[in-house]
């Protein structure tokens, strides 16, 4: 049987699918490159926000044709929904005419089993079971061949920030084991991959016995023919001096932080169960930035949560100019049923009140990226290339170690190439410059 799998969501689901392709294809399966040929179609979903379930609800209306033709040519077609949304929904899904199959993050190792039920019997097939140890450390990723993997090295989270649908989704934090990853990296570089993306919901509460984060991140940047580690995404409750340090000081881990605000009041945070004040969260801006001089710093921002006064608002927006990050994901607060704010707190700001927040936001967001990169007009960066520049002719593209995309004249190097890029103009989102040496 054909499969045809689509991922939505975050890079851990990206991840995820690459697991799943490996053990679809060791089950028997073969791979379909697009739905028209398949006989299975698997959606990986996520859902962080409402509009993430919107998506999918109208992807799976699609279907719905498809469906009926191919029971009029009396042929099996299975409809599965995998991931976050399964697990969060569960049989609740059934209640859409086209599924089938539901399998949560933790179940992906009973595809082959539910597939083959699913099609023989036409009945429907669930395996939605959260697990304290599953990290699926023996399985290998099936990867499309690129500058950069992504391996996950711990999954769930414990943190239950109260906004938060993950960790009901993807269950208690648990990693892997530190020899796997390695043993995963090392393969990697053999390969001839440059990059490597360190994944987890909680990324540095990593642990494996008496290892942390900052023993397993040096001890992949080591690993020879590694010339990038990035990491993904971090809580700013997990940085202790010695993993900026470690930071710092090698030269293959990027300086790069992910650092989610989320909001700018201390009283916000601490309904949203984010365990800082904003002095603390800015008192940890300072020390990275003395730590690791020219580190870039991204976050994530959620706007119109339960209760957040137009002040309370106007501290996220003094936060945001303060520190001036380099780039910022913004979000309306969107209720998931089953959190801690979904039982304590009416969803109350107004949507018009939500849109205006972050309206102004992104329009701050936008200032400071400008004028965050229009200063590094004039320098020299180095730039991994990923390939031609999508929207320029005769242009290649990457990112700067601060990730931040750079496009300039093709000098025809191959993708994976290190370069120095002289920056000679900038726009908010991009770089633009020329390679002075390789
Ligand atoms: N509503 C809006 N944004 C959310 N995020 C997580 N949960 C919600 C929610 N219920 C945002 C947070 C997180 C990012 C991945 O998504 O900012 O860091
Ligand atoms: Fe979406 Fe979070 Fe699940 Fe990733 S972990 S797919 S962001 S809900």
């Amino acid at each position: 049987m054909n499969v045809y799998l689509e991922t939505y969501g975050c890079q851990m689901n990206e991840y995820d699918s690459q697991l799943i392709r490996s053990i679809l294809i060791s089950g028997g399966y073969r791979l379909a490159s697009s739905q028209e040929e398949a006989d299975v179609v698997l959606v990986n979903t996520c859902a962080i926000r409402e509009n993430a379930h919107r998506k999918i609800y109208s992807r799976l209306d699609q279907f719905r044709p498809v469906k009926k033709a191919m029971k009029k040519a009396g042929r099996p077609f299975v409809v599965g929904v995998l991931g976050c949304m399964a697990q969060n929904l569960k049989e609740d899904l059934f209640a859409h005419p086209v599924v089938s199959l539901i399998a949560g993050p933790d179940n992906y190792r009973s595809l082959p089993k539910l597939i083959d039920r699913a099609a023989k019997s036409g009945d429907r097939e669930m395996d939605a079971y959260l697990s304290e140890y599953e990290t699926y450390d023996d399985i290998a990723p099936t990867r499309v061949t690129g500058v950069n993997a992504w391996v996950a090295i711990m999954r769930g989270c414990d943190n239950f920030c109260t906004f938060c649908v993950v960790p009901y989704t993807r269950g208690r934090e648990r990693s892997r084991s530190m020899a796997g990853i390695v043993a995963e990296v090392e393969s990697l570089a053999e390969g001839g991959c440059p990059q490597v993306t360190l994944l987890g919901q909680n990324v540095n509460s990593y642990k494996d016995g008496s290892a942390i984060f900052s023993d397993l991140i040096a001890g992949v940047a080591d690993i020879p023919g590694i010339r990038r580690v990035r990491f993904t995404s971090p809580h700013p409750k997990d940085f202790p001096r010695p993993l900026l340090e470690t930071i710092a000081g090698h030269p293959h881990i990027c300086k790069h932080i992910h650092l989610p605000l989320q909001a700018g009041s201390s009283r916000i945070l601490e309904l949203m169960g984010r365990t800082y004040t904003i002095e603390e969260y800015l008192n940890l801006v300072d020390e990275i930035r003395a730590c690791i001089p020219g580190v870039t710093l991204t976050t994530d921002v959620i706007v119109g949560f339960p209760t957040e006064t137009e002040e309370e608002f106007g501290e996220t927006v003094r936060v945001m100019r303060q520190v001036e990050f380099d780039n910022a994901y913004i979000f309306k607060y969107s209720e998931r049923k089953g959190t801690i704010a979904s039982r304590r707190y009416p969803d109350d700001i107004p949507p018009d009140v939500k849109t205006d927040r972050i309206v102004r936001l992104f329009d701050l967001q936008r200032a400071i990226s400008l004028k965050r990169n229009q200063a590094r007009i004039g320098e020299t960066l180095s730039v991994l290339i990923e390939g031609d520049a999508e929207r320029k002719p005769g242009y290649q593209m990457g990112k700067t170690d601060g990730h931040i995309t750079t496009i300039f004249p093709s000098a025809s190097h191959l993708p994976g190439s290190l370069v120095f890029v002289e920056i000679t103009g900038a726009t908010q989102g991009t770089l633009l410059g020329k390679v002075v040496h390789s």
